[in-house]
């Protein structure tokens, strides 16, 4: 027998162990492919025996090695896939009736709540929502609203300067976005600010460095202190109920003239005199005052024309009072155990 003849013969009974051979597992189907198709499978080893067949027989020995190539490949092919809808088959074998894994739900943050409560309330009056950069010129956050370099008023509303010639600082107040507003809008204009400030406050349970404000600015023709009051006070009867009444205390901020804070009645004692109204039975919740002539001129509004009412609230003050809270920093702990008191508040 030639050594051709034999190698021939061994290629047969490498067919039959093919065709024999037992896959019945992800196992079995890699031993298989590790064998005869692998890259030192047996196949591999066949087509290098070439070198020792006789030039005749070359092609012969070729296409037969081919066939039992494929061979093996088709049966790994086939096998694979039946194995592989098995395993898909057994990871969709659950339980359909099983309860679900419940979704764990967030809860919006209670400063979000209120000041879209206080947007809500506004909105329903006509005012329209404004919003400005956190990082302002000198110009909008100070000097269009009466402070002007050096004045003694911007002690009151210290800051963080970012940047030096042309000052930029963190606003202290959306006073800034209503300049921006007038400098913009022909009047009427009817708009409130929400947003973030920053001022150089020591951080305690009533101040932070970091606050939210809504402010309001209303400018049109014939505009009074009358409209100022009743429009406030609609807003505190939407926010806290009709049995909350307001008072006004003559105030000064030199953006405004004559300028106000405004008082509710206490929500803890109602009125009657409690600790957190230091018994006087009101409690501060926001200041404002008729929009000064300079400043209109300085944002290029006829102020022999129009005058106008605005109005400033921190948010957290108010969600204080809401809900009882009694330390500022809470709102930026995210501590859930608090956040999560919130989550049937809307
Ligand atoms: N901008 C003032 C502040 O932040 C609030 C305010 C706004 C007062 C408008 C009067 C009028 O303290």
């Amino acid at each position: 027998m030639s050594a051709d003849t034999s190698i021939f013969e061994s290629i047969n009974s490498i067919k039959k162990e093919i065709e024999t051979f037992s896959i019945t597992d992800a196992e079995s189907l890699e031993q298989f492919r590790i064998k005869f198709i692998g890259s030192k499978g047996i196949i591999k080893n066949l087509f290098s025996q070439i070198k020792d067949i006789s030039p005749e027989r070359k092609k012969e020995f070729g296409q037969t090695v081919n066939a039992v190539k494929q061979l093996a490949e088709q049966k790994f092919a086939d096998k694979q896939s039946v194995n592989s809808s098995n395993s898909k088959k057994q990871k969709t074998d659950i339980d359909l009736s099983a309860p679900g894994v419940p979704t764990a739900l967030g809860s919006r943050h209670p400063l979000s709540i209120v000041r879209n409560q206080i947007i809500d309330i506004f909105g329903r009056i006509g005012f329209t929502i404004s919003e400005g950069p956190e990082i302002e010129s000198d110009w909008n956050n100070f000097s269009a609203l009466n402070m002007p370099e050096h004045h003694p008023a911007r002690d009151m509303q210290d800051t963080f300067f970012v940047q030096q010639d042309p000052d930029m600082v963190l606003r202290t107040h959306t006073s800034s976005v209503q300049v921006r507003v007038m400098e913009n809008t022909k009047p009427p204009i009817r708009t409130i600010s929400p947003g973030r400030v920053f001022r150089n406050e020591t951080i305690s349970a009533r101040a932070h460095c970091i606050f939210h404000q809504v402010e309001g600015l209303y400018i049109d023709e014939k505009v009074s202190f009358a409209d100022l009051k009743q429009t406030l006070y609609y807003f505190v009867q939407e926010l806290f109920g009709n049995d909350i009444e307001i008072r006004f205390r003559p105030s000064y901020f030199p953006f405004t003239e004559p300028s106000a804070e405004m008082d509710i009645t206490c929500l803890i004692c109602k009125g009657e005199g409690c600790p957190v109204c230091k018994k006087t039975g009101w409690v501060e919740i926001l200041g404002c005052g008729m929009v000064d002539p300079n400043v209109l001129d300085n944002c290029k509004i006829d102020s022999s024309k129009y005058t106008g009412f605005a109005f400033g609230m921190g948010i957290e003050r108010i969600t204080m009072l809401k809900y009882r809270i009694d330390d500022i920093r809470l709102f930026f702990e995210n501590d859930v155990r608090f956040l999560r008191q919130f989550s049937s508040a809307i």
